[in-house]
């Protein structure tokens, strides 16, 4: 009798162990959320995806992103930032997560159940899990590769990038519809997730893009290209965590708009403080 409480104080201890939860920090509330309690809330139902990660469909039981954050006030010219357990940190317009249209991109957060684990993505050393921001219907609002948080553990209100950092701002005399500012908003949906740029942004996965130099300054043109299309293309190794941008994640044009913001940046760089 014993030896079974003490079993199953381990077995107990370990599952509580397991479930660290998603904080949900929007201006000065947070909250915390544990998966069972999520598991078990009204609106969380069972979803199936095209699933990006795991490049086959999917299903998972997931939270409508919308249900989730009701009741709490989202600062005006918000993003949520979804912070992951791997450095990545995605910034997610709210109206985009809170979709005030019918008919758009519908957000929803899939849950880990602690004891049905996910398996390890492909490439990866671990699950999706605790948390995957996924999305029913993600062609109608054009959801990116880069908008597909996983291993998320929390999610944050803050003021959207460009107010938030002049670091990464293009020179005002640019006219609005400049392809340069095109190149910027990609920048900020694709590559900001990882990269700082000029010392702004949330993620340090990979290096900065315009501090000490630009990798427009130190690439050739065509390598620049490759690189961002196929990073493995260039250079391997095991470690590596750059991922590959394909056709459907950026065209060629859209690459072309990437590295011409990143020129633009680099022209126009100013010393760090
Ligand atoms: C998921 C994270 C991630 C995303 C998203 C990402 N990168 Fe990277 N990037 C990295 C990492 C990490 C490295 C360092 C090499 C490595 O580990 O693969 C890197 C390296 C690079 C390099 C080489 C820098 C050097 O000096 O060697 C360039 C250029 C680059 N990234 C550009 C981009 C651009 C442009 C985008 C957006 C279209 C982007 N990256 C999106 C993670 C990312």
């Amino acid at each position: 009798m014993k030896y079974i409480a003490a079993l199953l104080f381990v077995l107990l201890s370990h599952a509580a162990l397991a479930d660290n939860g998603l904080t949900v920090t929007i201006g000065k509330v947070e909250k915390k959320f544990t998966a069972a309690a999520l598991l078990a809330r009204p609106e969380t139902r069972e979803i199936e995806i095209d699933d990006p990660s795991y490049q086959k469909p999917v299903k998972y039981r997931a939270i409508p992103v919308k249900a989730l954050l009701a009741g709490m006030k989202l600062p005006p010219d918000a993003v949520i930032e979804a912070v992951a357990n791997d450095g990545f940190v995605a910034q997610l317009p709210t109206d985009l997560l809170l979709q005030p249209k019918s008919g758009a991109s519908e957000a929803y957060l899939a849950i880990e159940p602690p004891d049905a684990r996910w398996p390890v993505l492909p490439g990866k050393k671990a699950s999706a899990g605790p948390f995957y921001l996924v999305w029913l219907n993600p062609a109608a609002t054009g959801i990116r590769s880069e908008q597909w948080p996983y291993m998320v553990a929390a999610l944050r209100s803050a003021d959207s990038p460009a107010k938030r950092w002049k670091e990464l701002a293009v020179d005002k005399s640019l006219p609005a519809d400049s392809p340069i500012r095109t190149g910027q908003a990609l920048y900020v949906t694709q590559c900001m997730a990882c990269h700082k740029l000029n010392g702004a942004g949330s993620a340090d996965v990979g290096p900065d893009m315009n501090r000490p130099a630009s990798p427009t300054e130190y690439f050739q043109p065509d390598a620049l290209k490759k690189y961002i299309r196929d990073p493995a293309s260039l250079r391997r190794w095991d470690g590596m965590q750059m991922p590959g941008f394909g056709k459907d994640a950026l065209s060629d044009h859209e690459i072309d708009l990437i590295i011409s913001y990143l020129g633009h940046m680099a022209a126009n760089r100013k010393p760090a403080k």
